[in-house]
């Protein structure tokens, strides 16, 4: 496994991978990676002659006052599992290079990015779109591999890869839990074991909400309150939003419920900890 700091050279091995004929899965990745990444890095080995994992905390997608600085990092461990995992290149670009003084230029997806995350985040997708923009000029993949737990930054992505006509397939791996049914995400590791408990209660909501629905349940906004009803159980979760979405376009659903062509969203603060999950269903 090989390491790639500079974007010209991780520019032009991408290039001449391609030249070879060779196929190229990208996996891009704020660091801190657990079993949800790696789960992505082995879809990208099974499509793809080439695998990139690009670690990269993008400052664009952080808002003021978010936690950009505090985000978890641990470069040694990271580049241990993606060699246990078989990845071929890790792409470790620096600020500097990525959005050096007087960098200037943004892609802003401006339908499905709008509610949900980016009504408390106003910049977050613009930063994302930025970036994933620059990683595949970067890193010229055939495919790119994101994970559901993030569905609407899924979305955005295939929206925008769809506008650019961009000749990247996206490919969506599917959200890992741990055995209690928490969605596994970086920022788990500042919950300490109280307020992980409470966290817990982001995927009982959606299992009640799903489970509503299992049953008959088609009212949108029956669905709503119950997920609204159970996150509050947990003393320190704070609502962000608890929703019911139609999965293409992540709008709220006016009218009934379509199993199939909806999702559960969840966002909440747990304490000073912001964490989302969803559900299909
Ligand atoms: O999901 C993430 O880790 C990030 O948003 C991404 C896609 C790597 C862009 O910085």
């Amino acid at each position: 496994m090989q390491t790639v700091r500079s974007v010209d050279e991780m520019q032009a091995a991408a290039l001449a991978f391609r030249g070879e004929g060779k196929t190229i899965g990208l996996v891009p990745t704020m660091g801190f990676l657990h079993e949800g990444h790696l789960r992505l890095i082995d879809m990208a080995r099974a499509d793809c002659d080439v695998v990139i994992v690009s670690i990269f905390v993008n400052p664009t997608q952080f808002g003021v006052g978010e936690d950009f600085d505090k985000y978890p990092r641990d470069l040694d461990k990271d580049l241990d599992l993606c060699e246990k995992r078989n990845a071929d290149i890790v792409f470790l670009p620096s600020i500097d290079d990525m959005f050096p003084a007087g960098y200037s230029t943004f892609v802003e997806e401006t339908q499905i990015a709008k509610g949900l995350c980016g009504l408390s985040r106003p910049l977050h997708f613009r930063g994302v779109t930025t970036v994933c923009l620059k990683l595949f000029a970067l890193c010229q993949p055939n495919v790119a591999v994101f994970g559901q737990k993030d569905a609407q930054q899924s979305k955005v992505i295939c929206q925008m890869v769809s506008n650019f006509h961009l000749p990247i397939e996206i490919k969506i791996g599917e959200t890992v839990r741990e055995t209690d049914g928490l969605a596994l995400s970086s920022r788990n590791v500042y919950l300490d074991e109280e307020q992980r408990s409470d966290a817990l209660s982001l995927h009982q909501a959606l299992q009640a909400g799903k489970n509503l629905v299992d049953e008959g349940t088609r009212n949108a906004d029956r669905v709503r309150a119950e997920l609204v009803h159970v996150l509050s159980k947990g003393r320190r979760v704070r609502v962000i939003y608890a929703d019911v979405v139609d999965r293409e376009t992540m709008e709220p659903l006016q009218s009934e419920i379509v199993p199939g062509s909806a999702l559960l969203v969840v966002a909440a603060w747990v304490d000073s900890v912001r964490l989302i999950d969803n559900h299909l269903l």
